[in-house]
């Protein structure tokens, strides 16, 4: 009885352990070197509130941004999520021109686009041809029980982008 019980138990703790991968990390992978090898297009403070995002896109998706306002299949977007530094009211600290002030780097959002995904990689987990994933800085998957489809699939109109306009922008000078 006492080990069906750890059994039990240890059963509960792992399938949330298993849901709640940030993503599918499985399918897409962490973008070794990407600070070096992307183009940053935009920094700015996150829809939160609290902290800053940096956002980079890879050549492939800056090439197709050139032709078709559109990311083709290779396209990689990396977000960067800084934690902020937080004055005596426990909100963030702003800089001059706006952006909160970095504190340190807290996760790695990835979101990749292909038109050839293996077919292990379930169509709702997507949104079109992009899969997500988020990663610890040291590139190990991070847990995260937000569902990044739900949010990014209704802007089809713009590419499934929060940061559309900042990365045509960007490509355009
Ligand atoms: C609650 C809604 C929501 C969920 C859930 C969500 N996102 Fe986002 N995502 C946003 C918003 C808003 C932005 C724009 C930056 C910001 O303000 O955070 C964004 C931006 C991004 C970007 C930069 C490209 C872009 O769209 O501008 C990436 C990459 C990204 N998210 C990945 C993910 C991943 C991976 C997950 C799942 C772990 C996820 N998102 C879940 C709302 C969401």
């Amino acid at each position: 009885m006492r080990s069906f019980i750890k059994l039990l138990v240890l059963g509960l703790i792992a399938i949330p352990l298993h849901t709640q991968a940030g993503g599918n990390p499985d399918h897409v992978k962490f973008p070794q070197g990407y600070e070096k090898d992307f183009k940053q297009y935009a920094t700015m403070n996150r829809a939160n509130q609290t902290q800053v995002a940096k956002l980079y896109a890879n050549e492939a998706a800056v090439n197709s941004y050139t032709k078709d306002s559109k990311s083709g299949s290779g396209s990689v977007i990396v977000m960067e999520i800084y934690d902020t530094k937080k004055g005596g009211d426990g909100k963030p600290v702003a800089g001059k021109d706006g952006l909160f002030e970095i504190d340190s780097l807290a996760a790695v959002a990835v979101m990749e686009n292909k038109d050839n995904w293996e077919a292990s990689f379930s169509k709702e987990d997507r949104t079109g041809n992009w899969g997500f994933a988020v990663y610890n800085p040291d590139g190990t998957a991070k847990s995260n029980d937000l569902n990044c489809v739900q949010c990014h699939t209704p802007l089809q109109a713009q590419d499934y982008l929060f940061t559309y306009q900042k990365l045509v922008e960007f490509v355009k000078k």
